[in-house]
This record gives C-alpha cells, structure tokens and sequence, in this order.
C-alpha cells in the first residue's frame, strides 16, 4: 500500500501546499460564519439562540402581539385577544382575518387603526394593512436554504474528497482512518439536514452545531496528520519499496 514516504518532492509539496489553503479557507468559513451570526439574537457571542434565530426565527414576536400585550391590552377582552394570537401564530391567513380577526377588530380598534381616523398609526382595517404588524419571522426562507445547501454541498463534498485522498497515504491504524474519512462527509450531512430540521424544530439547532463540530474536528485531524507524516515520518524499517 502506497504511504507517503512512497511520494515523490513534487507530490509532498502539492499536498502541503493544498492542505495548507483548505485549512486556511476553513478558518475563514469560521470567522464568517462567527460574525454574520453573532448578532441575531442581539448579543455578542455565538450562542444556540443565534442558530434558532438563523433557520428557525423569532417567532414569539410579531408587533401586533406585543401591541396587544402591552399598550393595546385596554382595548380588548381576554377572550378576544386569544382568537387574535392564536391567529398570528398559525401564520395569519387571509381567510381567518376576514372571518374571525376583523370582527374583533371592529369592536374597537378600528375606531383609531383605519385611515378614516387620519391617525398616522398601522391601518387594521385591511389585510394588507395588518400584514405589516403581523409579519412572524420564521429565519431564512427554504428557497434560501436550498441554495446555501447545494452550494455546500458540491463544494464542500470536493474539498473533503481532496484532502480525504490526500489523508488515505497516512499509516494509521485502519478503523481510525476509515472512521476519519467517512466522518466529515456524515457530518456535512447530518449538518445541511439539521440546517432544514431546524426551521422545523429549534431543538435541531444541537444537531447543527455538534454536526459542525464533528467535521472540524475529523477535518483538523485529517490535515495534521497528514503534513506531519508527508514531513516527518519515515518509512519502517522492513517495509516493502
Ligand atoms: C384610542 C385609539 C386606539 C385604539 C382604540 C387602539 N389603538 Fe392601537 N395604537 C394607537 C396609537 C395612537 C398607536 C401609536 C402609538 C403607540 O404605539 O403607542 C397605536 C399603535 C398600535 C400598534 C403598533 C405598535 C408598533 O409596534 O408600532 C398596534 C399593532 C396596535 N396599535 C394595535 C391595536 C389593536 C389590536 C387595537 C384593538 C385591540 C388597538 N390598537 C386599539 C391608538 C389606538
């Protein structure tokens, strides 16, 4: 079996210098992805809540839900004010605003939120009006999220295809190696599913992150041992040519 101290000077240079560019490109994937999502959930650090934030959104808030929450709340019944909510958080459909929404709304809001008022406050009277405090946010859009995951996909599949090659020269034990190289790809996977999971369920977000993790991890490896073995190991004494 072909190892590394089998390799020619222009093949331990093409490695090296290959490994070197993916793992610099890997650090500044980190980087990136450390201060795009950083802030999502309005503190610094990355934290679970960035994540959730990120596939899942924030959908405990919509404005209208908060206005009936806080400065609104004297102007609607308790009963009233969970048709409205339970409303909002199904998505609020067109047709529920028609038929339950904008009876209670008649009640008394419309009073100062419709255009006869001549208040400059969010119109309620119509359902593009409403829209606009009702909007949930539910994170990156699944049209966004496909995009983003073929990318990776494609690219990262030929990243790790590289430096897997490269790293099947390495003489370690087999079940290591096999389990390193098979990693990073189950990883990238569990990683992108985990990505569509959590728009789905927050809870996912654990999955996101351990599965980053693990391709860190097994890729960290993978290109440590192999530049210091293409430098530093020598071939056993007694091993064939
Ligand atoms: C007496 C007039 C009046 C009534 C009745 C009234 N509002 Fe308002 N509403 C206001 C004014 C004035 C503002 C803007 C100032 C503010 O935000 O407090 C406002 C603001 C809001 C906003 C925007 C909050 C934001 O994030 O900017 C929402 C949503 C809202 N009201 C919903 C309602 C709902 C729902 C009802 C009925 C349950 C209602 N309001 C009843 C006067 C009214």
């Amino acid at each position: 079996m072909r190892r590394f101290y089998d390799c020619s000077m222009s093949e331990k240079l093409i490695y090296t210098a290959f490994l070197f560019i993916m793992g610099i490109g890997y650090l500044m994937a980190m980087v990136y992805l450390y201060t795009t999502h950083e802030w999502h959930d309005g503190k610094p650090g990355l934290s679970i809540e960035d994540i959730v934030d990120t596939y899942y959104g924030n959908r405990s808030g919509t404005r209208l839900e908060a206005a009936l929450r806080g400065p609104m709340a004297n102007y609607i019944e308790l009963g009233d004010r969970h048709h409205v909510v339970s409303w909002l958080k199904s998505g609020a459909p067109e047709k529920e605003y028609t038929s339950v929404v904008r009876p209670i709304l008649e009640k008394t809001c419309l009073a100062c939120h419709s255009p006869a008022s001549g208040l400059k406050i969010p119109d309620l009277s119509t359902y593009a009006g409403i829209r606009q405090v009702a909007e949930v946010d539910t994170g990156e859009s699944l049209h966004t999220l496909m995009r983003v995951s073929h990318i990776h996909l494609f690219g990262i599949g030929l990243v790790l295809f590289g430096i897997g090659m490269i790293f099947s020269l390495s003489a370690i034990r087999p079940w290591l190696k096999y389990t390193l190289i098979v990693t990073p790809f189950a990883a990238m996977f569990a990683d992108i599913l985990a990505w569509f999971l959590t728009k789905w369920d927050p809870f996912y977000a654990y999955t996101v992150v351990t599965s980053g993790a693990l391709l860190g991890l097994a890729l960290s490896a993978q290109i440590l041992i192999s530049l210091y073995q293409i430098w530093f190991l020598k071939r056993p004494v007694g091993a064939g040519p």
